[in-house]
C-alpha cells in the first residue's frame, strides 16, 4: 500500500498527511482486514483513515440546525448507550414506540461514510440511504443527505474530535461528550476490534493498548480528544460526562442530561427511559443493532457494562503503564477530572 506522500489542506485549516509506508504497516500490521491507508491530521496528529479527508470538507461545512444534539465520545466510550438516552428523552420518553430505525442507523453517524473499512467502493453508503433519499445520488455524501431528511430534533453521533466538527458546532447545537476511564476503554475496545468482523484484530491485549498509548489508533490521540471537550466543559451547550457517574448515579446523571436537552421529563418518563436504556435492557435488544451480521460468536456491543471490568483483563504491568500515561497527560485538566487513576 504506497503512501502518496501527497498533503491536503483542509477547510477546518488541519493538513492531511498520508502515513509513512512503513508506519501503516508497523501500525496496522494486526488489522488483516485493512486496506485503505491512513493519514495524520495536523494540528493535532488525528489519525484517520484516508478517505476522511474526502469528506472532512462536507462535514466541517455541514450546517447544523439549533435543534440538533451532537454526540461526542471517542469510541467505547457509551456512545450507543448516550444515543438511545438522548433519543429517547428526546423523540419518546413514554416508550409508546415512536417509530426507530435501527440503532447503528439512528443516528446518522457523522463520518460513517469513511469509518467502515474494508470498503470495495470508495465509500460505504449506509443501507438505510436509498430508502430515506430515494433517489439519491451518494456521491454527494450519504449523511448529510440523510440528515436533511433526518426528523428533528436530530441525535448526531461521531467519534471525530470537536475540532473537526462542523465549524459553528458549539454556537448552533447541543453538543454531549462522554468520556470513560482509559483502562476500561482500551479494554473494550480490545475486544470489540477482535471480535468485530470488519476489524479481526490478531495482536494481544497488552500490544493493543501499546498501539493506544502510541496514539496508533484512529481517532487517537485520545487524551487530546478528550482536553478539547474539557477545556470547554463549562460552555453552555456542551455537557460532558463520565462513563462512570452514568454508571454510579444514574439517576441524577440522567436528570441532568434531560436538563441540559431541555426535556422536562416527568418521574414516570425518566424511569421508563432508565429502564429501555439500562444495560440488561439495552443487550437484549443487541440483535437489533446487526449484531449477528457484524461480530463474530464471541462478540457483543453490550459486553460488561461495567466500570472496572479491566481489573479482571490488565495484567500489573499494563495497570502501572496506563496510570503512568494518564498521570502525565491529566496533569493539566484539574482537580475535577476524576475517575482515571484506580
Ligand atoms: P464494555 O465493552 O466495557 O462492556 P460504545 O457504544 O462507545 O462503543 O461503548 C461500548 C461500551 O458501552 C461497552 O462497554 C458496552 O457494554 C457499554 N454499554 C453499552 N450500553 C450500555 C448501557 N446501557 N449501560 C452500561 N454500559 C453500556
Amino acid at each position: 500500500m504506497p503512501s502518496s506522500g501527497e498533503t491536503t489542506t483542509l477547510a477546518s485549516g488541519h493538513v492531511a498527511v498520508p502515513l509513512e509506508e512503513e508506519d501503516e504497516k508497523r501500525i496496522f500490521r494486526n488489522f488483516p482486514t485493512f486496506t485503505d491507508g491512513a493519514s495524520r491530521l495536523n494540528p493535532g496528529r488525528w489519525l484517520l483513515l484516508k478517505g476522511f479527508k474526502d469528506v472532512a470538507d462536507r462535514i466541517y461545512n455541514f450546517k447544523l440546525r439549533e435543534s440538533d444534539v451532537v454526540i461526542v465520545t471517542f469510541p467505547k466510550s457509551g456512545t450507543t448507550w448516550s444515543q438511545e438516552v438522548v433519543w429517547s428523552m428526546l423523540h419518546d420518553p413514554d416508550l409508546k414506540g415512536a417509530p426507530r430505525s435501527p440503532l447503528m442507523d439512528r443516528p446518522p453517524y457523522l463520518e460513517m461514510e469513511v469509518d467502515q473499512w474494508p470498503t470495495e467502493v470508495k465509500f460505504f453508503v449506509p443501507p438505510l440511504f436509498q430508502a430515506m433519499c430515494p433517489g439519491g445520488d451518494a456521491s454527494r455524501g450519504t449523511v448529510v443527505q440523510m440528515l436533511e431528511v433526518e426528523k428533528e430534533p436530530r441525535v448526531i453521533k461521531t467519534h471525530l474530535p470537536l475540532s473537526l466538527l462542523p465549524r459553528d458546532t458549539l454556537d448552533k447545537a447541543k453538543v454531549v461528550y462522554v468520556a470513560r476511564n482509559p483502562k476500561d476503554l482500551v479494554t473494550s475496545f480490545y475486544e470489540f476490534s477482535r471480535t468485530i468482523k470488519r476489524l479481526q484484530f490478531q495482536g494481544s491485549l497488552a500490544e493493543f493498548a501499546d498501539h493506544f498509548m502510541r496514539d496508533e489508533l484512529r481517532y487517537c490521540p485520545y487524551w487530546e480528544h478528550l482536553r478539547e471537550a474539557w477545556q470547554k466543559r463549562n460552555h453552555p451547550n456542551l455537557h460532558f460526562i463520565f462513563f462512570e457517574d452514568l454508571k454510579k448515579d444514574s439517576v441524577r446523571e440522567y436528570r441532568k442530561l434531560a436538563g441540559f436537552l431541555g426535556s422536562k421529563l416527568s418521574e414516570e418518563q425518566l424511569a421508563r427511559v432508565m429502564e429501555h436504556t439500562s444495560f440488561s435492557s439495552m443487550k437484549g435488544r443487541d440483535e437489533a443493532l446487526g449484531k449477528s451480521d457484524q461480530m463474530n460468536s464471541e462478540g457483543s456491543f453490550f459486553r460488561s457494562g461495567q466500570t472496572g471490568s479491566w481489573k479482571q483483563k490488565l495484567s500489573h504491568d499494563l495497570e502501572s503503564k496506563i496510570d503512568a500515561w494518564t498521570k502525565e497527560n491529566v496533569a493539566d485538566f484539574g482537580s475535577d477530572f476524576k475517575y482515571f487513576i484506580s
